[in-house]
């Protein structure tokens, strides 16, 4: 209800001016303002349960996407207390209220394409045919943390260069029994082979070494051995 009152009502406030512009009736504009005001008040809950979504769905991590629509939330507030700044005192419908009305509506249209790209955007690049049986399972199972094979939990340990990627049966070994690399750390859920069966896992391997892949980090040798064969 926030988010919308704070997304829409700018809309229809840049609407309303318009109407007002072209038909010369400042009853419209005086409307616009109301509007203006409502969405003012109300970005800042809405501003809040973004902050809270952000923690509970993608961990508080610093995503690129994420640092752009808080800025474009802070031009938005500021938009939008301008244009109550400069219609004051009746003033409805000067140029410098227009300007701001059209600034907090695109505002507005960046913030809801940055919001759902966040929640329904693509999460791994496409695959050539051969690695598609990968891709499917790496989106259905492992894109939610891991989008484009980074990780939004703990950034440092990306799927992308993760030193279990050494080897298949070393890869085998992390999904079924995942070994923190370091204590304290969150941990990655266990794969089970009903989740996942062994012939699953390869198409996967090969469609994170193939397909995703960066240079690798180290494997450290105390938790997982390298197969000799
Ligand atoms: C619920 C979230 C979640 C899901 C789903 C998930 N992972 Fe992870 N993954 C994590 C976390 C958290 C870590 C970092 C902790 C760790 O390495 O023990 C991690 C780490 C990893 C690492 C090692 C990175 C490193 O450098 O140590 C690999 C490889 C990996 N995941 C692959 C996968 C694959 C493949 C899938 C899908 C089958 C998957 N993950 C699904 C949360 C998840």
């Amino acid at each position: 209800m926030f988010v919308h009152t704070a997304s829409g009502v700018p809309t229809l406030a840049l609407l309303l001016a318009l109407v007002a512009a072209l038909s010369r009736r400042p009853d419209f504009a005086k409307s616009a303002r109301h509007c203006m005001v409502l969405a003012f008040i109300f970005s800042f809950p809405a501003v809040f349960f973004g902050f809270t979504d952000w923690q509970y769905f993608f961990w508080g991590v610093w995503l690129e996407l994420i640092i752009i629509k808080i800025w474009v939330s802070g031009a938005l507030l500021i938009f939008l207390g301008l244009a109550i700044f400069f219609g004051r005192g009746g003033r409805f419908a000067s140029r410098a209220v227009l300007t701001c009305y059209v600034l907090a509506f695109l505002a507005v249209v960046a913030l809801g394409y940055l919001g759902a790209t966040l929640a329904f955007g693509d999460k791994a690049p496409a695959a050539p045919p051969q690695y598609q049986a990968g891709e499917k399972i790496y989106m259905k199972d492992c894109s939610a943390c891991h989008p484009y094979g980074g990780n939004i939990v703990n950034a440092k340990l990306s799927v992308t260069g993760a030193p279990q990627l050494v080897d298949l049966k070393i890869f085998l070994l992390y999904l079924r029994d995942p070994k923190q690399p370091k204590p304290g750390i969150a941990l990655m859920p266990i794969v089970t082979p009903e989740k996942i069966s062994d012939e699953q896992a390869k198409q996967l391997f090969d469609y994170i070494t193939k397909v995703l892949e960066r240079p690798r980090r180290p494997l450290d040798p105390s938790l997982y051995q390298i197969p000799s064969s």
